[in-house]
């Protein structure tokens, strides 16, 4: 029997939500659910402990999009288990001081009303995991935002697919998804092995090569070995987001480092298995080769706090020439703020930006053309989403560029 030859089986609650007895909000969350696991072939949903929704930004989801989840909210729909939000298109709170328009500010505020009246914890973060929304290992999740999903799966050992907006909105007011790819247990073995034989350096090293092996291993599961690096979680973070964004990586593990890597033989037989040697290939491919740079972005993904201090340390007493915009979750930016950390580095001329990013945020209506950031993701998306030019490079490089407005002519990797 070929997988979509499976019957998806309802219990008698699930069946009554379809049929449109708890209200039409809700059965049409159940339409969507119930048609992925048809899709994909599915036997059964299983509950969600938590949600990340996506589709947050009005620069992406238009009046289309808003009217869609305005009309979501009066159908009576309302999530019933923990739910957050990806990046909205701004900063909530310090939006005009940072110089977006009256008129985007409004067109997003009402986006993030509609999911206030959906139920939603209003934390605009693709870091959730780092503010509250902390799935444990084994449980089963539905989030969107790749780099999220990436992590939940790989260093939280939660189980999740790579959700869409809807999707995972779906989720939240069901409580459950299909119980298919990532949720089982056989899908989630290593399918391609990765030995990492060059050295890592940096936060950019590991972008770097994120990079190189999404392009490499697409939506297969990968095993990395790395013979003189042991990453540490934002490390983690950062190179996740790049193979979920190059690639469609949704799990991986790190021999001796995640969870599942740790507790037992995460390799399938039979494995292919790739060396990387050089780092090259992933910063010829990310690093522009301008020299002025009009703005920095670092904190993609959303800033740790200790990051924050790494950033507050290296440019302490100094003054930045081009625009630096650091972006954290707002939980992030409050703990920073509590310790001092926002007002030691606001003084050199950054900023902390809480709720948004650079990919998201609508870049358009600022004058910058060219940005530096240590992002592998960030320097992927941003020619094509914000239409700005990218030096990609380590945290150093990129704060010298900030203090100079021009970028420091020595290449990494
Ligand atoms: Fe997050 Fe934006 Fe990067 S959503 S992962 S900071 S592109």
């Amino acid at each position: 029997m070929s997988r979509t030859d499976n019957v998806l089986h309802l219990s008698e609650e699930e069946k009554a939500m379809l049929a449109g007895e708890t209200g039409p909000g809700v059965a049409k969350a159940m339409e969507i659910v119930v048609a992925l696991g048809q899709i994909y072939g599915a036997t059964e949903l299983t509950s969600v402990t938590s949600v990340q929704v996506s589709g947050v930004s009005y620069k992406n989801l238009g009046d289309a999009g808003l009217a869609f989840l305005e009309e979501w909210a009066a159908q009576g729909a309302i999530v019933r288990v923990p739910t957050t939000l990806n990046p909205a298109g701004m900063d909530l709170s310090g939006w005009r001081e940072l110089g977006f328009s009256e008129a985007f500010a409004r067109r997003q505020q009402a986006v993030i009303a509609a999911y206030g009246a959906l139920g939603i914890t209003l934390t605009c973060t693709c870091t959730p995991y780092l503010v509250g929304n902390v799935p444990k290992l084994g449980q089963h999740i539905a989030w969107a935002e790749s780099s999220a999903v990436s992590y939940a799966n790989s260093v939280l050992g939660a189980r999740t697919n790579r959700e869409g907006g809807p999707s995972a909105l779906a989720a939240a007011i069901v409580g459950r998804i299909a119980s298919y790819g990532l949720h089982l247990e056989e899908n989630r073995q290593a399918t391609i092995v990765i030995d990492v034989r060059c050295p890592i350096r940096s936060e950019a090293d590991l972008g770097a090569l994120g990079y190189m092996v999404g392009r490499m291993v697409a939506n297969r599961v990968p095993y990395l070995r790395f013979h003189d690096a042991r990453p540490g979680y934002d490390a983690l973070k950062t190179l996740g987001a790049a193979m979920a964004a190059s690639g469609a990586v949704a799990l991986y593990h790190v021999e001796g480092v995640t969870p599942e890597a740790r507790a037992g033989n995460m390799i399938r037989h039979g494995a292919e298995v790739i060396a990387v040697d050089s780092l090259l290939p992933g910063y010829e491919a990310l690093d522009g080769d301008m020299d002025q740079i009009d703005i920095v972005s670092l904190g993609c993904p959303h800033a740790s706090l200790e990051e924050l201090r790494t950033v507050g340390e290296a440019i302490d007493g100094r003054r930045v020439k081009a625009a630096l915009w650091i972006t954290t979750a707002r939980g992030t930016r409050d703990a920073a703020e509590a310790e001092g950390l926002l007002a030691r580095i606001e003084a050199t001329g950054g900023r902390i930006v809480a709720d948004t990013c650079m990919v998201v945020a609508p870049m358009a209506e600022f004058a910058y053309r060219t940005m530096a950031t240590n992002s592998a993701k960030m320097a992927f998306y941003t020619p094509s989403h914000s239409g700005l030019a990218v030096r990609f490079g380590p945290l150093e490089q990129c704060l010298e560029a900030a203090v100079t407005g021009i970028w420091p002519s020595r290449r990494a990797g």
